[in-house]
């Protein structure tokens, strides 16, 4: 069975990744802005990064030329609202225009609403570690509701929750860089209400019917091989993995709270938490054979396996295996939010990027989601990380993620190999693989 044939082709990017002008047209500093000193490689920050704010039309422009379908941004916190209570008008204008760019262009805006920009004013006020939080974010939600969508029909809340708390407040590597382990219960209720607020903002405001979901982090187990025991384990461990799926998605999706937060979310909290969504999207790099844990290596898969330049496994089963699972579990029409790798690319002495890894990479993992949607789940769109390449968190520019060469000193960019194959692939609707 071929891919769908309004399947979303896209690629994705997140505000502060990507966009720089850091401190232009009142916006006002995030978390990442304020308190990266000390915490990212070489000390690089995103105040300029991909200059997305100033090449927006350029960017739309390369994405039409790639072909896309759709294109996932997330709206930055910080630049349309400067304090609790007040709009940045010229934040919000950003954001109209790109959307109006997009849709011009033929390209369906998907936006998330957290990619982990909390603003330095909410985390002065406590942050992910106040309750008031899910109150501001829903404000904010409605203020980009209101703004947005007579045009945006796909939203999702938050980014990776497992991340921005495991690797923000556990890890203590993510901005606000803090390590209180006894706060992951408040944590996980905060962004449970928080998300479950702002998707009741989005259904009673939006001026188009929406469509809602949100975009967690989605790796997981596969099964050494397909028989029925091996398929519960791997599915199993998925679950239940700490920075796995039911912890935080379960009272959500589900409305069923798992046993380690018994007694911390209330009747009352569930009914605001576990709101109807339309769709599941899901981040997914890569995954683990449930074999893997226990070879107590101290890393995943054998020895010699390929890896990106994040160090990440290359195991493309993993787009056919959780889309199952999670079609099972949750029973949602899957969104692929984002799979891709970084690679150590540059620009050769011919001016192309020739990046064969990624052209491999993407032809492998859509392979195997193809194979999903041949037995029948429901895979409505794949969201390729990133776009462009970009600020990548801790570890600065060197591992680039996109399909778009971006040379940070002058803002120039360079469609690489893997972009001109995406666009081969998105032209005969993934036929072929
Ligand atoms: C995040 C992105 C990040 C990417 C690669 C995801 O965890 O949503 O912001 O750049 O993976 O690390």
């Amino acid at each position: 069975m071929p891919f769908p044939k309004d399947f979303l082709w896209g690629a994705a990017s997140a505000s502060y990744q990507v966009e720089g002008a850091a401190a232009e047209d009142g916006k006002v500093p995030g978390i990442w802005d304020a308190l990266y000193k000390g915490h990212v490689k070489r000390d690089e920050n995103a105040a300029v990064s991909a200059d997305h704010y100033h090449h927006y039309k350029e960017d739309v422009a390369l994405m039409k030329q790639i072909g896309l379908k759709s294109y996932r941004f997330s709206v930055s916190w910080p630049r349309v609202m400067s304090a609790e209570g007040v709009v940045n008008p010229k934040g919000i204008e950003f954001y109209s225009n790109l959307v109006d760019e997009l849709l011009c262009a033929g390209i369906e805006p998907l936006v998330t609403l957290y990619h982990w920009d909390l603003p330095m004013w909410a985390y002065e006020m406590g942050g992910w570690e106040s309750e008031r939080i899910s109150d501001l974010f829903a404000e904010y939600t409605r203020i980009v509701v209101d703004a947005l969508s007579d045009r945006v029909q796909y939203w999702m809340t938050v980014n990776e929750p497992q991340c921005f708390i495991g690797a923000g407040y556990l890890g203590g590597v993510h901005a606000p860089f803090l390590q209180v382990p006894e706060k992951m219960p408040t944590l996980l209720r905060n962004y449970m209400l928080a998300h479950g607020k702002s998707t009741l903002v989005i259904r009673q405001n939006a001026k188009k019917p929406p469509k809602v979901g949100m975009a967690p982090v989605g790796s997981g187990y596969t099964p050494a091989d397909n028989s029925p025991e091996e398929i519960e384990r791997a599915k199993k461990l998925t679950y239940e993995d700490m920075m796995g799926l039911s912890l935080w998605l379960d009272p959500i999706i589900l409305g069923e709270v798992p046993d380690m937060l018994k007694g911390l979310l209330s009747e009352e909290d569930l009914q605001i938490i576990h709101q109807p969504l339309d769709f599941f999207g899901f981040n997914i790099y890569n995954s683990q054979n449930y074999e893997d844990q226990n070879a107590d290596k101290g890393y995943q898969g054998y020895d010699g396996m390929p890896r990106t330049a994040m160090g990440w496994a290359v195991t493309p089963e993993c787009l056919y295996w959780m889309p199952k699972f999670h079609y099972e579990r949750y029973h949602l029409p899957i969104l692929i939010t984002e799979n891709g790798m970084a690679n150590l690319d540059w620009v050769s002495l011919d001016g192309a990027v020739h990046d064969p890894q990624r052209i491999d990479y993407l032809r492998r993992y859509l392979r195997e989601l193809e194979k999903a949607i041949d037995e029948g789940v429901p895979v409505i769109g794949y969201q390729y990380w990133s776009i462009m390449d970009n600020f990548e968190w801790a570890d600065g520019f060197d591992r680039r993620f996109g399909l778009i060469y971006v040379d940070y000193r002058t803002g120039k960019r360079t469609l690489k190999d893997s972009a001109h194959e995406y666009a081969r692939i998105i032209s005969v609707n993934g036929a072929g693989i």
